[in-house]
């Protein structure tokens, strides 16, 4: 399970199956995919897809819960792919439409991308976005992800957005920022699991690389967590 400021992240379980069929049956909320799903096709993915793999102690998707409503709103989490011949596991995402840009895909995203280096040690993450999806490109960009590639995945075009841990120090731009200065000082991230989003940034980095501009771009994260641990309203002025 996975708790961001807003969300709860947990394993699917069969109660979830009727709120789920009702969104896969929803066609905005299938957007990007071969079409909506019956209740029967629904009923098939959950149990072969997701809660089986999940079971079996395989990467998995995350049922989507709103805190404050206590309510499924859709999946983030993990598919394991076939991409070129290559064994891939990619970060997927679906939300109820009601709840679109509100930043809550990005904050799902970035969650299962920091439990996938952190707690299940993987060494790559990837999406696969189609390249009309602006929405998903977006999110995959905020979520520190590099276009790698486009390839034809299952007969469509599809674009290849991958992720490695070194990525989270050593991007540039937009994934730098996102990562230094978003993730770690994000509004209710807990002190403890700053710091620990640290020291896991600072491991991953080769100690070659660990120089000029890395260094500082750490160390300047790591002055503004300690600051703002210590004058925790100054926050407001960041
Ligand atoms: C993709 C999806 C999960 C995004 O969810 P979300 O919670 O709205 O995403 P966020 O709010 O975190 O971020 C969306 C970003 O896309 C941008 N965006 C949304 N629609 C856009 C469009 N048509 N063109 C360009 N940008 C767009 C938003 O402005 C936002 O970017 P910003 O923060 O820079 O302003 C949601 O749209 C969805 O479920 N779509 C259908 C299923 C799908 O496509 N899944 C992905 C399959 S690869």
């Amino acid at each position: 399970m996975i708790e961001t400021p807003r969300l709860l992240l947990r394993d699917f379980v069969e109660d979830d199956l009727e709120a789920l069929a009702v969104l896969m049956a929803n066609a905005d909320f299938m957007r990007f995919s071969s079409g909506t799903l019956s209740h029967e096709e629904t009923e098939r993915f959950l149990f072969d897809r997701v809660v089986a793999p999940a079971r079996a102690g395989l990467p998995s998707q995350f049922a989507m819960i709103v805190r404050a409503e206590n309510r499924l709103v859709g999946y983030c989490g993990f598919f394991r792919q076939v991409v070129d011949e290559v064994n891939e596991i990619e970060i997927g995402y679906r939300l109820d439409p009601t709840y679109w840009n509100r930043g809550l895909a990005t904050e799902a995203a970035r969650a299962v991308r920091d439990y996938a280096f952190e707690k299940l040690k993987l060494e790559r993450v990837i999406s696969l976005i189609h390249p009309d999806n602006r929405a998903s490109r977006r999110v995959a960009e905020k979520n520190a992800m590099k276009l790698e590639k486009e390839t034809n995945f299952r007969g469509f075009p599809t674009l290849v957005f991958a992720c490695v841990p070194r990525d989270l120090i050593a991007g540039d731009g937009e994934a730098k920022r996102a990562i230094i200065f978003n993730s770690i000082s994000s509004p209710g991230h807990p002190r403890h699991s700053r710091s620990k989003q640290l020291r896991s940034i600072l491991a991953s980095v080769p100690p070659q690389e660990f120089f000029g501009q890395r260094l500082i771009g750490f160390c300047a994260a790591a002055v503004r967590v300690v600051l703002e641990d210590t004058f925790p309203k100054a926050r407001r002025f960041a």
